[in-house]
């Protein structure tokens, strides 16, 4: 596959789906950019998927910058995009501008921060600086304990005015990009209407310009995991239990 730049896959608002996965690790990225995925992002998710934490909450901007690095090694083409973990860019703008070097400096090309009205100084400081920032708003999951869980965003009217107005305060500040999770699908649309940047969905609809998935999820890692958004298109949790159980009934039966 050809290189993915940003410029690129903002050209393809509009005309062309931007497909983007989650990653982690080298072995998948090598099949991710096998499959010509645009877009590979190391979310804080990693610290559910591979940590096994009950929440995003406790991943450091080191743990996310070795996972960029070994993502890297794996794929060169998606574009590659790295979550700011919750702490890395709270504390003060010089403390996100620090955390984003270390990203890109990791081997990332854009990176990922959740929020609106709250980040838009630093969306500024970062772009003008030459780092390409992907905005999050809706279900953001930093705000897991603010929200009470992982559940849908804007059942009010006052919270859908509420996103809308960060999704445009963080095109404003000069985000290149915006993640919209866990919103409703007609305003997921019409957020995708309004803004020039391309908007990207999770849970939140096909009326975006294109979609994201955590990688486990997509390939049906744990059958016990059943967003009423997610597809699967695969059942690893019983491809790789029944491969592993035939390995143990070998080496059991001394056949290799
Ligand atoms: O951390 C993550 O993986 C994410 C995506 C699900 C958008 O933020």
């Amino acid at each position: 596959m050809m290189k993915v730049t940003l410029p690129k896959l903002k050209s393809m608002k509009g005309t062309e789906k931007i497909s983007m996965v989650t990653c982690y690790d080298a072995s998948f990225a090598r099949l991710v950019e096998k499959a010509e995925i645009d877009s590979m992002l190391v979310g804080d998710s990693l610290g559910m998927v591979i940590k096994g934490e009950e929440n995003t909450l406790n991943v450091s901007v080191e743990e996310v910058a070795h996972h960029v690095s070994a993502v890297k090694r794996g794929a060169a083409n998606p574009f590659l995009i790295a979550d700011m973990p919750l702490g890395s860019y709270q504390p003060s703008l010089e403390k996100g501008i620090e955390s984003a070097v270390k990203l890109l400096k990791a081997g990332a090309e854009a990176v990922k921060l959740e929020g609106g009205r709250e980040v838009a100084p630093l969306i500024s400081a970062l772009t003008s600086f030459g780092i390409p920032v992907v905005a999050h708003v809706g279900m953001t999951p930093q705000f897991v304990n603010k929200f009470g869980g992982f559940g849908k965003r804007g059942k009010t009217k006052e919270e859908r005015i509420f996103i809308m107005e960060s999704a445009l305060e963080v095109e404003k500040a000069g985000a290149d990009m915006i993640v919209l999770e866990g919103i409703p699908e007609t305003l997921a649309a019409e957020i995708t209407k309004k803004l020039k940047i391309p908007t990207i969905g999770i849970g939140a609809g096909t009326g975006t310009d294109g979609q994201v998935l955590v990688i486990y999820d997509l390939l049906g890692m744990n059958a016990d995991f059943n967003p009423s958004f997610l597809k699967k298109y695969l059942n690893l949790d019983s491809l790789v239990t029944n491969a592993l159980k035939e390995y143990k009934k070998d080496v059991v039966e001394r056949k290799n």
